[in-house]
């Protein structure tokens, strides 16, 4: 099956990377933001249509901009690229894709019943994937008809910059499914590492752990900045892992942990300190705070 469209679900931080390394190989775009349709009154959607395309889109815009400033892309490009992603609030364009990949909040729920939606929504051969980090595909898919047709292409942050995406192939997940998925991503100039699909699948499962394993070395009494100088001196990491915690998000790291605990037991347990971090809001990066102080100097 040849892909023209892909459909992403969720315009957020890893959603909109999609969308927009997607429309720059060349691929037409939907980019749905929301799904209000049936939700709210008919008459407020035109209204909403445009407030979220707006909010949705205006950071692919950004990102394009930084590659023009960079001499990657012309002005001529950017618009083009801009010209290939259509957002929408309603979740019923998505029949129009070959491809879809959901890329909404961490939530097993949310995730599932959009699953759901959409096994009825789009044609048979479509593909339905997933950009989880951490959730198990067949959890996200119990419930849904194609099951040959899911697969979890899981990119990493930030998506026009990484280059390796981890394909997760369910016991059901189709040959078929998984080679097209996998030149699908050749085709964005990234590269398929293929995972089978336990909570975490590979790069979650090794990275939560360390994060984990760092905090609990602060919690022995080790400074953060000792840490993260350690890792990346002694060992060449390009970032330490309490940094990368903040970068990420504690409370992502412990809802990934926390999922992983679920399916391997005790051994992958978060540490109390990293709990309490998120139960105070020191998330990191998005909050201001986290390991370190990233509040505005006054
Ligand atoms: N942030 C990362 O570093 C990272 C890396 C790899 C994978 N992921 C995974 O990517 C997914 C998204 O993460 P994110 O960091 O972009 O989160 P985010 O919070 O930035 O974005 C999630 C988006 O989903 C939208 N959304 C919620 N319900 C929706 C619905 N019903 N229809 C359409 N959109 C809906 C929200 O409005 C929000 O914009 C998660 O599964 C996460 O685990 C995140």
């Amino acid at each position: 099956m040849e892909i023209k469209t892909v459909a992403v679900i969720g315009a957020g931080t890893m959603g909109s990377g999609i969308a927009q390394v997607a429309a720059q190989a060349g691929y037409n775009v939907i980019l749905i933001m929301e799904n209000l349709q049936g939700q709210i009154p008919e008459k407020d959607l035109p209204r909403l249509q445009a407030e979220y395309c707006v909010r949705g889109i205006a950071p692919i815009g950004g990102s394009l901009d930084r590659l023009i400033k960079r001499g990657l892309i012309q002005e001529a490009d950017k618009k083009a690229i801009l010209g290939r992603i259509k957002g929408t609030v309603n979740m019923n364009e998505a029949k129009a894709a070959q491809l879809v990949i959901e890329s909404v909040t961490e939530t097993l729920e949310l995730k599932s019943s959009i699953f759901k939606d959409l096994d009825a929504i789009c044609p048979p051969e479509t593909i339905l994937a997933s950009n989880t980090s951490t959730l198990p595909i067949s959890a996200i898919s119990s419930s849904i008809k194609r099951k040959d047709r899911v697969i979890g292409i899981h990119f990493m942050n930030p998506v026009p910059v990484m280059k390796g995406v981890e394909v997760i192939l369910s016991t059901f997940t189709s040959q078929d499914t998984a080679d097209t998925s996998k030149n699908f991503v050749k085709s964005l100039d990234k590269e398929p590492c293929e995972a089978k699909d336990h909570a975490g699948f590979i790069v979650s499962r090794l990275l939560d752990v360390l994060i984990n394993e760092a905090v609990q070395c602060v919690m022995d009494g080790n400074k953060p900045e000792e840490v993260d100088k350690a890792m990346k001196l002694c060992c060449n990491f390009p970032i330490g892992p309490l940094e990368l915690c903040d970068l990420v998000g504690a409370d992502v790291v412990l809802h990934g942990l926390e999922t992983m605990e679920n399916e391997f037991g005790e051994r992958l347990k978060a540490v109390p300190l990293l709990k309490s971090q998120v139960r105070s809001g020191a998330l990191g990066r998005k909050t201001g705070k986290g390991f370190y102080d990233y509040a505005p100097r006054q």
